[in-house]
C-alpha cells in the first residue's frame, strides 16, 4: 500500500509545489511515485509537462490533476498502484484542502523560518489537528543559523509541534531545476541542494514510520 503525503500551507509561495517536485524526483530513486495537483494554478502540472521532454528526467513521474470529491477515490486507486503519492495543494483553507489533509498519512508544512510564516500556518495546522493527521513542519529558504530560526525552533518545540531537522536553504538550483521539469537530484545530483533534498527525504521517510515523533 502506498503512503500519501500532502504538502499544505495556507501561505502562498512557501515552497509547496517546489517541494512536491523535489521530493517526488528524490523518492522516485527509491520507489514508484505519483504526484497529484489539486491547485487551480496548476504549476505542478506545468512542471510535469516540462518534464515530459526533459532529457535528464530519470523517471516518468506520473502527474495528474484532480479536485473536489474525486480526490478520495483517486487516492484509493493510486495507493494500490504506487509506493508514494504526493499531493500539492493551493494556498487556501477550504474543503479541497481538508480533503487532501484527510486523505494523507502525513501532512508536510513548509515555511520560512520567520514568525509570520508560522502564524500563516495556523489554519493548516488546525485543520490537520481536526482531521487527526500528523503534521510536520519543514523550514524552506532557511539560513544555516540565525537568531530568528533558533527562536522559531524554540517556539515550535514549546508548542509540541513537529519539525524536520532537515531544512532547505535558499538556492537558485531549486528554481532552475523546476524550470527544467527536474528535481535537483537529477539536474545536479552532486550539489548541496541535492544533498539537502535527500536528507529531507530520509527524515520524511523516518517520520512516515513514526508519525507521532516530534523530531527526526
Ligand atoms: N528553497 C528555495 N530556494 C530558491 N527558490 C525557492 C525555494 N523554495 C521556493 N522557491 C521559489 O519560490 C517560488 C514559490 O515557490 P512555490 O511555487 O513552490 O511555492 P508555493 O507554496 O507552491 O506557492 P503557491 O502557494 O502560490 O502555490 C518559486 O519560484 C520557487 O521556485
Ligand atoms: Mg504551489
Amino acid at each position: 500500500m502506498g503512503r500519501i503525503i500532502a504538502v499544505a500551507q495556507q501561505k502562498g509561495g512557501a515552497g509547496k509545489t517546489m517541494l512536491v517536485t523535489q521530493l517526488g524526483a528524490a523518492l522516485a530513486e527509491l520507489g514508484t511515485v505519483a504526484l497529484l495537483d489539486t491547485d487551480p494554478q496548476a504549476s505542478l502540472t506545468a512542471w510535469g509537462r516540462l518534464r515530459a521532454s526533459a532529457a535528464k528526467a530519470k523517471t516518468a513521474l506520473d502527474t495528474s490533476t484532480v479536485s473536489g470529491w474525486r480526490l478520495a477515490g483517486e487516492l484509493e486507486t493510486l495507493k494500490s498502484a504506487y509506493d508514494y503519492i504526493i499531493i500539492d495543494t493551493p494556498p487556501v483553507i477550504d474543503s479541497d484542502a481538508r480533503r487532501a489533509i484527510r486523505g494523507a498519512d502525513l501532512v508536510l508544512v513548509p515555511l520560512n523560518p520567520a514568525p509570520p510564516d508560522l502564524w500563516a500556518a495556523e489554519g493548516t495546522l488546525k485543520m490537520t489537528f481536526e482531521e487527526r493527521r500528523p503534521a510536520v513542519l519543514l523550514f524552506n529558504r532557511a539560513p544555516a543559523a540565525s537568531r530568528l530560526r533558533k527562536r522559531l525552533e524554540a517556539e515550535i518545540a514549546a508548542r509540541r509541534l513537529s519539525l524536520l531537522s532537515a531544512a532547505l536553504a535558499n538556492r537558485a538550483g531549486y528554481a532552475n531545476a523546476f524550470a527544467e521539469g527536474l528535481g535537483v537530484t537529477e539536474a545536479a545530483p552532486a550539489s548541496q541542494a541535492a544533498e539537502e533534498v535527500r536528507a529531507a527525504r530520509q527524515a520524511l521517510l523516518t517520520r512516515l514510520e513514526d508519525p507521532a515523533a516530534l523530531a527526526t
